[in-house]
């Protein structure tokens, strides 16, 4: 059976209303990585962390998913092979499309982890210092999201995925962290045809057999109907 797999990045949720990291006016121009998105940064000031996540949570509650969002889970839904989502994006906005295949690496603005018990719950919209962990009480609650320097989720599944896709497609990325921008070499080592769909050219952009650019809204649905169409 075909399997399609796809890495999507903040470029496919820009239009949604939800900032990429990179661009000019991107998350990483507002922000320090190492104040805002390290362990390191939250131990050091766990309020100035949660203060970031719970402003990126409540613009992700108020986004909606756009049509490539919706491509993507056409493609799941019409394909007649596997189609699996692997999203460096932590909001839901994939799921909320109809997409069921989808693994976040970097983890999911939507979930809550006890770094004490381990234990994950449905994150409130604002979380505080002090909040305690439902199972285990510690006041040991933090945003499950992958920081850097952190392991990314899904690694059981995203290797063999690699190796085993006869297509992959990066979609919105820019391709500048690891390990997903390694992700277009390694399929394509194994076998795959690479597809970029992106906003304009990547630093990364050599690494793919195939490259389309333009807005998600544009490249994503065309590209999906024209994948239907050849196998129909
Ligand atoms: N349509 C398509 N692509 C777009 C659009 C759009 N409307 N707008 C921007 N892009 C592209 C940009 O050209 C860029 O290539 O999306 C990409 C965004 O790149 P980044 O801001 O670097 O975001 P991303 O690649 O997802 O970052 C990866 O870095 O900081 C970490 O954990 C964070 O998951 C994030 C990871």
């Amino acid at each position: 059976m075909e399997k399609i797999v796809i890495l999507t990045g903040a470029g496919i949720s820009a239009e949604s209303g939800l900032g990429t990291f990179r661009d000019e006016e991107g998350l990483w121009a507002q922000h320090r990585i190492e104040d805002v998105a390290t362990p390191e940064a939250f131990v050091r000031n766990p309020g100035l962390v949660h203060g970031f996540y719970n402003a990126r949570r409540a613009q992700a509650v108020k986004a909606n998913p756009n049509v490539a969002h919706g491509a993507l889970a056409r493609l799941e839904r019409e394909f007649t092979g596997e189609v699996l989502i692997i999203t460096q994006n932590v909001d839901d906005l994939h799921e909320r499309a109809g997409s069921q295949s989808v693994v976040h690496m970097h983890g999911a603005l939507n979930g809550a982890l006890c770094h004490d018990c381990d234990h994950r719950w449905e994150a409130p919209l604002v979380m505080r210092v002090g909040d305690q962990c439902p199972q285990c009480s510690a006041q040991a609650t933090r945003p499950d999201i992958v920081w850097f320097g952190e392991v990314p989720y899904g690694m059981e599944v995203i290797d063999p995925a690699l190796s085993t896709a006869d297509l992959f497609v990066s979609i919105g990325t820019s391709g500048q962290v690891y390990p997903a921008a390694a992700y277009a070499q390694h399929s394509g080592r194994m076998g795959a045809r690479t597809v970029e769909l992106n906003l304009e050219q990547a630093a990364y952009s050599r690494d793919f057999d195939e490259q389309h650019y333009g807005l998600a809204t544009e490249v994503v649905p065309a590209w999906v109907a024209g994948i239907l169409a050849d196998r129909h």
